[in-house]
C-alpha cells in the first residue's frame, strides 16, 4: 500500500482462526482526524497449512467510509447460477460502475467522452498520482519560465532569418528535428481542412495550410471481468490526460487558441471530419497498410515495426484469452461481453458500425482481433504519432502551427520577408516548443509495454502468457536496434522500449 506522497508499505497480519477456502476479502480504512488516502495493489492470502497462496487484486485508492469487496484473483466465466456469489459481486460492481462511469457528449460529431467537466469530476482511480501530477505540472511551469527568461534576454522580435527561430529551439535537437523539408504536392488533407476556420491570435488573422510532405521510394528497398482486466494497464491515466487535453489544449482560451491558426474550435471541426473516415480497418495495421499500400515497402520502417509489434501483442491477448474461453460460444454467451462491444461501437463511438466496427463478438478470434486493436492502439499507435512530435515541430520553420499570412500565389512575390512575416510570432513560436516537448518527452514514471505490474490474474499460465509477451518484445527491441545501426536516420518510435503501455500523456 501506499499512501499520497508517501512510501510503499507492506502489512502483515496473522489470523489464527482457519476460514477455510476464501472467495473474497473486504478492505476498510481505518479514520483518523484527516481523510488521507491509501492506494492498495493487493492482498494475498497464505494458507493455513499448504494451501496456495491466494491472490486478491485492488489496484485502488481505498478513502472514505467506504468498505472495498476484492474477489480472489483467478477469472471466472459467466455462468447461469445467479446464486453464484462472484456472479453477485460481479453484478453489484457494474451497477456502482455504472453510477461513477457516464458518457457524455463533449462536442457533437466526437467520440463520446467521459463526463467530467473538471479534474476533480474524474473518478479518483482515473487521476494522475501525485508524483505524476507533479512532474507533469513542473514541466509546464518550468517552459514558460524558461520562455519568459528568453523572451527578456534575446528577444528576437521582429524574425528576420530562419536561424533566428533556433533561439526559442531548447535542449537537444534530435536527429531528425531541423532536417526535415515539406515539399507541395496534391494532399487527402487538403480535404479535411477545407474552409475550417482560421484563428485570431493577439488581434493578429492567422492564416492555415495543408502541411505536405512528398515521399519517394527507392529501388533498393456475463460475469467475466478477465478481457477487462486485460485492458486495465493500457488505460492508465488516460482519462486524465483527456480531460486535460479538453480542458486546456482545445478548449475555448486553451492552448491551441493562442498559438494555432485553427484555434480550439477549428481542430474540433477537423476532428469531426476525421472521424467520418475513422473505420474500424483504419486501426488494425494489417488492413490499414494495406489499404494504404505500404506492405512490402522495405524503407517504410513504421509499417515494419508495427507489424510485428501486432503480431507480438496479437499473440499475446491469444495466450491470455485462449486460457479463459474454451470456445467461440463461450464468446457468444457471455453477456458482459457483448454488452460491452455493442455499447463502445453504438454508444462510444456514435454508431460506428457503419464504419465495420463491431456491435457483437461471434469467435474467440474476432474478440482476439478487437482487443488486440485496443491495445495495440493505447501503446503502439500512440507512440507512433506522439513520440515524433518534438522532431517534427519543434524547429518551428518545419511545420509552424500558424501563418500570419495568406499562403503565396505566386513564386515570383516569395522574399525571405514574406517567409519571416508569415512565420510565427515569439509567442506562438515558445507555446508550440513547450507544448510539443511536454508531450514528447518519456515521463519519469513510465511503464514500458508489456511492462506493467499490476498483476490481475492468478496462477502462473497467465503469468508464462506475459513472460513469452515480454521475450517477444525484447526480441524485437533487439531486432530494431541492429536494423537502425544501419541507417543515417534511425526510427525509434516502436521501438518496444519507448512505448509506453497507455495514452498518458
Ligand atoms: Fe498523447
Amino acid at each position: 500500500m501506499g499512501r499520497l506522497r508517501r512510501p510503499v508499505e507492506e502489512f502483515e497480519q496473522d489470523v489464527p482462526q482457519d476460514l477455510g477456502p476464501l472467495q473474497f476479502v473486504k478492505l476498510r480504512k481505518h479514520h483518523s482526524l484527516v481523510d488521507d488516502a491509501w492506494f492498495c495493489d493487493r492482498i494475498t492470502v497464505q494458507g493455513p497449512g499448504a494451501l496456495e497462496e491466494a491472490a486478491f487484486p485492488c489496484y485502488r485508492w481505498v478513502q472514505g467510509q467506504g468498505v472495498l469487496t476484492l474477489p480472489e484473483g483467478t477469472a471466472r466465466l459467466a455462468g447461469n447460477n445467479t446464486l453464484d456469489v462472484f456472479q453477485k459481486h460481479r453484478e453489484k460492481e457494474l451497477e456502482e460502475r455504472q453510477q461513477i462511469y457516464c458518457w457524455a457528449t463533449w462536442k457533437e460529431g466526437l467520440p463520446m467522452t467521459i463526463a467530467a467537466g473538471s479534474l476533480d469530476d474524474l473518478p479518483p482511480n482515473m487521476r494522475f498520482h501525485e508524483q505524476k501530477r507533479l512532474d507533469f505540472e513542473w514541466t509546464v511551469i518550468a517552459g514558460l519560465m524558461e520562455m519568459a527568461l528568453k523572451y527578456v534576454y534575446t528577444l528576437p522580435s521582429p524574425w528576420k532569418r530562419l536561424e533566428d527561430f533556433d533561439q526559442i529551439f531548447w535542449g537537444q535537437k534530435t536527429a531528425l528535428a531541423g532536417q526535415l523539408f515539406a515539399q507541395v504536392h496534391h494532399n487527402p488533407l487538403m480535404t479535411l481542412l477545407m474552409r475550417i476556420p482560421a484563428n485570431v491570435i493577439q488581434g493578429v488573422q492567422q492564416y492555415l495550410a495543408a502541411p505536405l510532405v512528398m515521399l519517394k521510394m527507392e529501388a533498393s528497398g456475463k460475469l467475466l471481468p478477465m478481457v477487462i482486466q486485460l485492458l486495465i494497464p493500457h488505460t492508465r491515466y488516460t482519462m486524465d490526460i483527456n480531460t486535460r487535453a479538453r480542458n486546456q489544449l482545445i478548449s475555448d482560451g486553451g492552448l491551441f487558441d493562442k498559438a494555432w491558426s485553427t484555434g480550439g474550435g477549428g481542430l474540433v471541426q477537423v476532428f469531426r471530419r476525421a472521424m467520418t473516415q475513422l473505420t474500424y480497418r483504419s486501426l488494425c495495421p494489417p488492413d490499414d497498410l494495406a489499404d494504404r499500400g505500404l506492405l512490402g515497402i522495405p524503407s517504410a520502417l513504421y509499417a515494419h515495426d508495427a507489424l510485428r509489434l501486432w503480431e507480438i501483442i496479437a499473440r499475446y491477448v491469444e495466450g491470455i484469452v485462449h486460457l479463459f474461453y474454451h470456445g467461440d460460444d463461450i464468446v457468444r454467451g457471455d453477456p458482459e461481453l457483448q454488452a460491452w462491444c455493442r455499447e463502445i461501437t453504438e454508444v462510444g463511438l456514435c454508431q460506428a458500425q457503419d464504419r465495420g466496427f463491431p456491435v457483437s463478438f461471434q469467435s474467440r478470434a474476432q474478440l482476439c482481433h478487437f482487443l488486440t486493436m485496443c491495445i495495440f492502439t493505447c501503446s503502439a499507435q500512440h507512440a507512433a504519432v506522439n513520440m515524433g512530435q518534438f522532431d517534427w515541430y519543434a524547429w518551428i520553420p518545419n511545420a509552424p502551427g500558424s501563418m500570419r499570412m495568406p499562403p503565396p500565389t505566386n513564386k515570383e512575390d516569395v522574399t525571405m520577408d514574406t517567409v519571416m512575416g508569415s512565420l510565427p510570432s515569439f509567442w506562438q513560436t515558445s507555446l508550440q516548443v513547450i507544448a510539443t516537448s511536454l508531450i514528447s518527452q518519456p515521463p519519469p514514471d513510465m511503464v514500458p509495454l508489456g511492462h506493467h505490474q499490476e498483476e490481475y490474474f492468478s496462477g502462473p499460465e497467465p503469468k508464462a502468457v506475459l513472460r513469452q509477451f515480454q521475450a517477444d518484445l525484447d526480441n524485437l527491441e533487439k531486432e530494431i536496434v541492429a536494423r537502425n545501426e544501419q541507417l543515417d536516420l534511425p526510427y525509434e518510435y516502436l521501438k518496444p522500449s519507448l512505448i509506453e503501455n497507455s495514452i498518458a500523456i
